[in-house]
């Protein structure tokens, strides 16, 4: 089997807390060789030259030092004031700064440079989100001729959100250098298609047009799961069951009704707070008899944009807790703060209902995460957003537009009185599709598809492959 080396923009850690991206693929790499590859997380004087190798639980990880200054140009800069608001259909919030396209294109020559001088012709490289979308691009100018593979973790922009983005004609030709793109959801290859089938002048910088041959790129669809068999199993593990404990101590018997999200503006957790007041307002019965616990670490805060939604989330449970509070009960818990898998886990199979309603988002592994927790023999309900990734995979989660909260409300009233059959049914044909869907499955898809062995050419090259039709 052919090396596998992942490269992202954060590498895998110590932390029992992280990311999900992270806890995903370090199994796939225990299981074969190869490294991870990416930033140290260490911000320096100047810019590392050479990777630094280091064995972290028995997984090889290389890490080069990026600057300060490219650093924030690059990551809070670039990617996450740019390409990350664009994506999610948020042009109202991104911010344009000329010099910050130079510093990610440097960013990703200084990866590819560093990386080259460890790779072999055998190996299969698999790079990860869009802070890395030019890395083909620089490998192959150092001629690497190695199989390299794309994956897009949040949703693909449509055509004219795609063309607000500065150079986006560049980052489309660097995609086309990769061998495989995927992505997570049919809409977002129904986007790329869209791209591809019409591309259309972008702007002066970019001087004369080309069309972007994506010929020999294969563009498919690759949703991404969790382990949902090892959640089940955490979820009722000593460290999941101190949560539920502490919890029902303080809850009673009220239903609790649960929201765990990085805080971050595609959430969509102002309106999600609104929702709740609405269900409130609306159905006095529930007073008393609910509480919403909302889980939001603090993400990306030197973003001005990102430090405004903590705000308006601040106020906005302010503003509820008034209308509603009463000296001995109140009725949210808003937590600042990140928590480990087996706490979740607990929360998660303690919840009546998961609130999953991000505005826009590329699968979201807490809704998987969510059904993976429950008690079969009385399992709680996914409210679920219809422009999450998982709502193509979840149909018999209670699907929402987030954007209205009257019918997010609604959603949580339905949830709240659904009687035991009708949860288990839904919850049974939800757990089939998570563990169809699992992170095992999703690896295997996408490495099968990339190795130097695919049959190549058998089919059309912009195909959606979706995982049901080939497991
Ligand atoms: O959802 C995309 C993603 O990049 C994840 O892969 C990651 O866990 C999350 O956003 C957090 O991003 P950051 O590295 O900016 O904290």
């Amino acid at each position: 089997m052919n090396r596998l080396i992942i490269v992202s923009n954060r590498t895998p850690g110590r932390d029992p807390a992280a990311g999900g991206l992270a806890v995903a693929l370090r199994k796939t790499l225990a299981e074969r060789e190869g490294f991870w590859f990416g930033w140290s997380g260490k911000l320096t004087e100047k810019p590392s030259v050479d990777a630094v190798f280091e064995d972290i639980d028995g997984l090889s990880v290389g890490k080069i030092d990026l600057t300060r200054e490219d650093h924030h140009a690059y990551y809070a800069g670039f990617s996450n004031s740019i390409l990350w608001p664009s994506f999610h259909l948020r042009l109202d919030l991104a911010t344009i700064e000329a010099p910050w396209y130079e510093a990610y294109r440097r960013v990703n020559t200084q990866f590819a440079k560093a990386l080259l001088p460890h790779l072999q012709p055998d190996d299969v490289i698999w790079v990860h989100d869009y802070h890395l979308i030019p890395l083909a691009t620089e490998l192959r100018h150092l001629g690497a001729r190695n199989r390299i593979g794309f994956y897009l973790h949040i949703p693909f922009p449509t055509t004219d959100a795609l063309y607000a983005i500065p150079h986006h004609n560049e980052l489309m030709r660097d995609l086309s250098r990769y061998n495989l793109v995927g992505l997570q959801a049919q809409r977002d290859v129904a986007a790329f298609n869209d791209f591809a089938d019409h591309q259309s002048p972008s702007s002066l910088a970019d001087g004369p047009l080309e069309a972007v041959d994506f010929s020999q790129t294969e563009i498919a669809v690759f949703p991404i799961g969790s382990d949902p068999d090892a959640f089940a199993k955490l979820s009722t593990s000593p460290a999941a069951n101190k949560m539920v404990k502490r919890m029902q101590r303080a809850m009673d018997d009220q239903r609790l009704i649960l929201g765990v999200d990085r805080l971050d503006y595609s959430k969509g957790l102002p309106q999600r707070v609104e929702a709740y007041e609405k269900l409130l307002a609306n159905n006095p019965q529930f007073r008393r008899l609910v509480h919403l616990l909302q889980v939001a670490p603090p993400s990306r805060d030197s973003i001005k944009e990102y430090q405004e939604t903590s705000d308006t989330l601040d106020a906005m449970c302010g503003h509820v807790m008034g209308r509603f509070a009463e000296p001995d009960w109140a009725p949210l818990t808003y937590v600042k703060r990140a928590y480990g898998q087996p706490s979740l886990a607990g929360l998660y199979r303690l919840a009546r209902v998961g609130l999953v309603t991000p505005l826009r988002d590329g699968m979201n592994l807490v809704a998987h995460e969510y059904v993976a927790s429950q008690n079969p023999v009385d399992p709680g309900v996914l409210v679920l957003s219809r422009f999450a990734g998982a709502a193509e995979i979840f149909p018999e989660a209670l699907l929402v537009n987030p954007f209205d909260t009257d019918e997010t409300a609604e959603a949580l009233r339905l949830a709240l009185e659904m009687g035991l059959d009708e949860r288990q049914e839904r919850w049974h044909a939800l757990m089939d599709a998570a563990r169809l869907y699992s992170v095992d499955n999703w690896a295997s898809s996408y490495l099968a598809r990339l190795s130097p062995d695919a049959q190549q050419g058998s089919g059309p090259l912009r195909d959606v492959l979706y995982l049901a039709s080939v497991a």
